[in-house]
């Protein structure tokens, strides 16, 4: 963002882009918000959209496409076999990752499933930086068992550290030393660390990591999906990094892994995913899944269209104006909210602005979900719809017992191209509101709740007439008469 700086010294982030097609919102009213809260069992994700203001749910699948995207999809050959289509994603994938091998998925998480059946073998360990819900969920199903190996500074939620998705080299050598290298299915760095704050490794780390892989000939993976975001903090905050394009920090981090997978939802701005690799024996390895799994070879379970817009959205990427526009806007809605005295993760990372629960509503115990209780409360007093990423979104122990979350987050999604400067300022204002009544905010409890993926599909009710009375207090302090 070359020409941010004001002429009156403030900073703000500046739009890239211009809107061409528009979609029409509706704000409804507080006292509809509390009832909608209650019929989607205090669950943000159960809510429907015609009662949400703002999204910022997720950046997935939601992000904004380009005209050129757009413009794409309107040539895509459609063909089961052999389409153009594919032919042109696969090269664009070949160019940009320098890998020879791209195989199609339908999603990120069905790169997981295929990844994880077949290289996780009951009792193996994939070794991560930090985990992802669904990543985390294919492993645990096939047997395996995920160690996390963040930095210390990873799990602060308050830091400068640029690079809190760094892993802990030490800790990954002693490891593989403890476990042995042959019950190592892999060990898996996720760029734009998401459940931690969206936070970023560095290129140097990965070097690190991977000398680490080859002394004990280990498999490297690379969880792409929030690749651009960690292109981003590189360029800015790497100062290896500083006279490289975008393009050629791409190419560093790709010829450091031996396989990468993507949730084309998030890079790419489209929707699909796919999985690349350089190794004939991997390709091998993971090849007849895609039929079985996904679809045939040349589509994996992604339509055409979407499929020429990621080949699109995946060069636009390279693009340092547009990366930087979810990160530009998440620093500044998280600067704004510090000023305010609101506890939000920092540095502020990709994806989205993370408010810390545990403090905002420290009154809150971590299993009456303070994350969840949080997002219902921004949701009532706003119409903005964010995302628990706390204890909510862990499992249960094999004895039924909770796994309490290292940090309790709020997420507030900023999906990339979409939101405008004011609106990211009602959302600020509405946080502001609310932390000044945050005494006011309750506990959840589960009356529905499932196995697996719990937090996608769970029903829970407040632990008493807090939503109620927090409604009340909003309508008659700010709602238009
Ligand atoms: N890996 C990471 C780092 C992700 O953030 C996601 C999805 C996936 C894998 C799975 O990809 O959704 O295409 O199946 N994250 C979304 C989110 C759901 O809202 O953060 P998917």
């Amino acid at each position: 963002m070359k020409e941010s700086k004001l002429f009156s010294g403030k900073r703000i982030p500046l739009e890239m882009h211009k809107a061409k097609i528009v979609q029409k919102l509706s704000l409804v009213p507080t006292e509809r918000r509390l009832q909608a809260i209650r019929e989607a069992g205090f669950n943000a994700f159960l809510l429907k959209n015609d009662d949400v203001f703002l999204d910022m749910l997720t950046d997935s699948g939601v992000n904004a496409m380009s005209d050129r995207q757009q413009a794409a999809m309107m040539v895509a050959d459609d063909s089961y076999a052999g389409s153009r289509t594919f032919t042109r994603l696969e090269s664009t994938c070949q160019e940009l990752f320098g890998m020879k091998h791209f195989l199609p998925a339908h999603q990120g998480r069905a790169c997981e499933n295929i990844l994880s059946q077949a290289l996780v073998q009951p009792g193996s360990v994939v070794v991560t930086n930090y985990h992802f819900t669904t990543t985390k969920a294919h492993i645990v199903l096939n047997g395996g068992i995920v160690e996390e190996l963040p930095i210390a500074e990873a799990l602060k939620t308050t830091s400068n550290h640029p690079f809190k998705g760094n892993m802990d080299l030490k800790r990954l050598k002693a490891l593989i030393d403890d476990r042995g290298s042959a019950n190592i299915a892999f060990v898996r760095m996720e760029a734009g660390t998401n459940l931690i704050g969206g936070q970023p490794f560095s290129l140097e780390n990965l070097e690190g990591v991977r000398k680490i892989c080859d002394a004990y000939g280990v498999l490297l993976v690379l969880d792409a999906s929030l690749l651009a975001d960690n292109l981003y903090f590189i360029k800015r905050r790497e100062a290896q990094c500083q006279g490289l394009s975008i393009r050629e920090i791409t190419r560093k981090i790709c010829d450091l892994v031996h396989l990468l997978y993507f949730s084309g939802r998030k890079l790419g701005c489209a929707r699909g995913g796919g999985l690349c690799t350089n190794r004939d024996d991997l390709l091998v390895a993971l090849r007849e899944l895609i039929p079985l799994y996904e679809g045939f070879l040349t589509y994996g379970g992604m339509s055409v269209r979407e499929m020429e817009a990621m080949a699109v959205g995946l060069e636009e990427t390279m693009d340092e104006e547009m990366i930087n526009q979810a990160p530009e806007f998440i620093a500044y809605m998280a600067t704004e909210l510090e000023k305010l005295g609101v506890p939000v993760v920092t540095p502020p990372g990709g994806l989205g602005c993370h408010i810390n629960a545990r403090e905002f509503v420290d009154h809150i115990p971590q299993h009456q979900y303070p994350a969840g209780a949080l997002v219902a409360a921004l949701y009532i007093v706003s119409g903005v719809r964010g995302m628990e990423r706390g204890t909510l979104s862990e499992g249960r122990d094999e004895a039924g017992g909770e796994c309490l979350a290292d940090l309790e987050l709020v997420r507030l999604a900023l999906p990339r191209r979409v939101y405008t400067l004011s609106q990211v300022k009602y959302t600020i204002d509405r946080i502001a509101w609310l932390y000044e009544h945050r005494q006011m905010i309750g506990g959840l409890t589960f009356v529905d709740e499932p196995k697996t993926l719990r937090f996608f599909l769970g029903r829970l009710d407040a632990l008493s007439d807090w939503p109620e009375r927090l409604a009340k207090k909003f309508a008659s302090d700010l709602e238009k008469i």
